[in-house]
């Protein structure tokens, strides 16, 4: 059981888990099945580093342990609690068009809230601020895809080359040239190749083949369908975030067509 040597730190409905089930494609990876939420926990962190390594899969010395917790990305004591266990690890972000993704973020909850046979406000009413018709700051869906201002956090860390940007957009319509990207990222043979990867039709989605008898979608509550949102609300989302879309680019490297 190894410490990570590599971590998905986010984003929330980025793509997280299919990236993380993807790269375990590989054969030199194994993933940590579950959040482990150890260094955003304060109850979980104050279990110590045994804690978390014996959370860790069993694996073989050649091979790299990766976990993904996304509420990383966005907590503030994150950066210096895992620099503290390893100030070389390698940081992998996957983000998603800001707008999408803080609708995908607000349909999970919204799914959540039905499951419990709860009503919801409806997405317009929590992303724009009904006094003065402006971006709402404080929705946490918002909050949270203003990449730039979480990862300027981390800097404070960690250097911008120990971090990874993956587009989780193509991630969904073609994941093998960003999956090629991490697998280089990570100082890794190439394995992962298009026999892994096949479109299932049915779910709208890339599924995996491990082998000739072990194949696999995601679950069901990855990729799901989207409420419809007003149109000027989307629009007012994307120039609210547009700004801090630039400067994320201008800091990565990477840009998108946000
Ligand atoms: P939606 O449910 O909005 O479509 P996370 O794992 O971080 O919660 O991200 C969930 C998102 O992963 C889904 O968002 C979905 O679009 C995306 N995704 C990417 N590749 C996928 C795949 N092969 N199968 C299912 N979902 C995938």
């Amino acid at each position: 059981q190894q410490l990570p040597k590599a971590i998905i730190i986010g984003v929330r409905k980025g793509g997280t888990r299919a990236l993380l089930e993807m790269l375990n494609l590989h054969p030199a990876v194994v993933k940590a099945s579950q959040e482990i939420h150890f260094f955003d926990n304060d109850e979980n962190y104050a279990k110590g580093i045994e804690w978390y390594r014996k959370k860790m899969p069993f694996s073989y010395p050649h091979q790299i342990t990766i976990e993904k917790s996304p509420a990383y990305f966005i907590t503030e004591e994150v950066p210096e609690r895992i620099y503290k266990m390893n100030s070389s690890i390698k940081l992998l972000i996957i983000v998603r068009e800001p707008t999408t993704r803080a609708i995908s973020d607000y349909t999970q909850v919204l799914e959540g809230k039905e499951r419990k046979n709860k009503t919801y406000y409806k997405f317009e009413k929590l992303a724009i601020d009904p006094n003065t018709c402006e971006v709402n700051t404080k929705y946490k869906a918002v909050r949270t895809s203003i990449y730039t201002k979480h990862l300027e956090r981390w800097l404070k860390y960690f250097p911008i080359e120990q971090f990874h940007i993956v587009d989780g957009d193509r991630l969904i319509t073609e994941p093998l040239p960003e999956l090629q990207l991490v697998e280089k990222f990570l100082n890794l043979p190439p394995r992962i190749s298009q026999y892994n990867l096949y479109f299932n039709a049915t779910r709208g989605f890339y599924c995996l083949r491990f082998n000739i008898v072990f194949n696999k979608c995601l679950a069901g509550s990855k990729g799901r369908i989207h409420p419809e949102v007003d149109t000027s609300v989307i629009t007012k989302l994307r120039k609210f975030f547009h700004p801090f879309n630039q400067k994320f680019y201008q800091i990565t490297g990477r840009t998108f067509n946000w």
